[in-house]
């Protein structure tokens, strides 16, 4: 596993880390406790020391799981998690400073720590970012202790840039993937210029660019790649990258002829992420052991070839970008 710099903030994380919406077993179907340490030990165990959760998460589940496990290992490992999307109080009560004060202590009771390492704003409306005043309440949170650093998850290239003006703030979180290739030229330069660090989350586009999937798969009721495919209960863009399904696996199909048959789709789509310095960490989701330990190792794999960044590049602008739905 390889390390980088995570913006100005002087930590070394992993370039693979893992994603734990997954573990809170609410929109990825069922997944045991054991299941989830399962998953956490192979991360853990192949160098991962950055996990990504939320509160929201099987409403405190996937947290609970981290402070658990995390507490039976030695490794020095960042947690970074979110809030603003807990459904006690809701919003616009969610964005108080009372009330965020308040999710990040019961995210400290869960997690079993004195400290947050990163605490994001978990793709909150637009309007609230650009007002502001919550970045003064995460200043305030940070002032009195109870996390070491806070960042953003957005969702459009818009609500970054709103974000990289604030004082203070060290990360964004994006949808970035191969089919999402917008913040190469809205974000880059300017987080680089500002020391920003950038995790990439859906790296595989919900396991779509895995090449797993057909147009006939279906998925558990309680997974969101069922109740959500359309944006039906949240943003659609979280789902499958915002594309619709059966186009999706068919754009998959043309990644598919342009890179190297050796190389596993999945493997190319996040060395694809990684192949990108200004990406700081990848966070690909997974409820299964193997699947992290293959994640993980493309982390040593070599970059892919200019000639495929290139044919890429090219997909995404004649093909796909016309196709991705929602605000972006
Ligand atoms: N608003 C936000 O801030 C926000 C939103 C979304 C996600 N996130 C964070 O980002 C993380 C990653 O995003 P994501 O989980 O939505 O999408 P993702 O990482 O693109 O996809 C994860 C899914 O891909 C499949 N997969 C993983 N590794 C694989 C492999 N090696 N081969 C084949 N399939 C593989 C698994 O699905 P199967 O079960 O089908 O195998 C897994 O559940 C989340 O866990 C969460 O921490 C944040």
């Amino acid at each position: 596993m390889k390390y980088r710099e995570f913006g100005k903030t002087g930590w070394q994380i992993s370039e693979v880390g893992l994603g734990c919406w997954q573990l809170g077993g609410a929109d990825w179907g069922d997944v045991s406790d054991e299941r989830a340490f399962d998953v956490l030990a192979a991360a853990l165990d192949t160098g991962v020391n950055f996990l990504d959760t939320a509160d929201v998460y099987g409403l405190g589940r996937s947290e609970s799981l981290i402070g658990a496990f995390l507490r039976e290992r030695s490794e020095s490992v960042y947690v970074a998690t979110k809030l603003g999307r807990f459904p006690e109080p809701g919003w616009p009560e969610n964005f108080s400073y009372n009330t965020i004060k308040a999710h990040v202590e019961a995210s400290l009771k869960r997690l079993g720590r004195e400290q947050i390492d990163l605490i994001q704003l978990h793709c909150i409306p637009s309007e609230v970012l650009r007002e502001g005043e919550v970045f003064d309440s995460l200043r305030r949170i940070k002032a009195a202790g109870l996390v070491r650093e806070f960042g953003v998850s957005v969702e459009t290239m818009e609500e970054g840039a709103l974000c990289l003006a604030q004082e203070g703030l060290v990360s964004l979180q994006i949808i970035f993937n191969l089919f999402r290739q917008k913040p190469i030229e809205k974000l880059f330069e300017d987080a680089a210029a500002k020391r920003i660090g950038l995790i990439a989350r859906l790296p595989l586009a919900s396991g779509l660019l895995s090449g797993k999937f057909t147009r006939e798969t279906q998925f558990e009721a309680s997974d969101h790649r069922h109740y959500n495919r359309d944006g039906a209960q949240f943003n659609v863009g979280e789902t499958f990258a915002g594309i619709e399904f059966k186009t999706a696996v068919g754009l998959v199909e043309k990644v598919r002829e342009r890179v190297s048959s050796e190389q596993g789709l999945a493997d190319t789509a996040l060395r694809w992420c990684l192949d990108h310095p200004a990406i700081s960490t990848i966070i690909p989701g997974a409820k299964q052991t193997a699947q992290v330990q293959q994640n993980c190792a493309v982390s040593d794999l070599p970059p892919l070839s200019a000639s495929i960044h290139r044919s890429l590049e090219s997909l995404y602008h004649s093909e796909v970008s016309g196709v991705i739905r929602g605000p972006y």
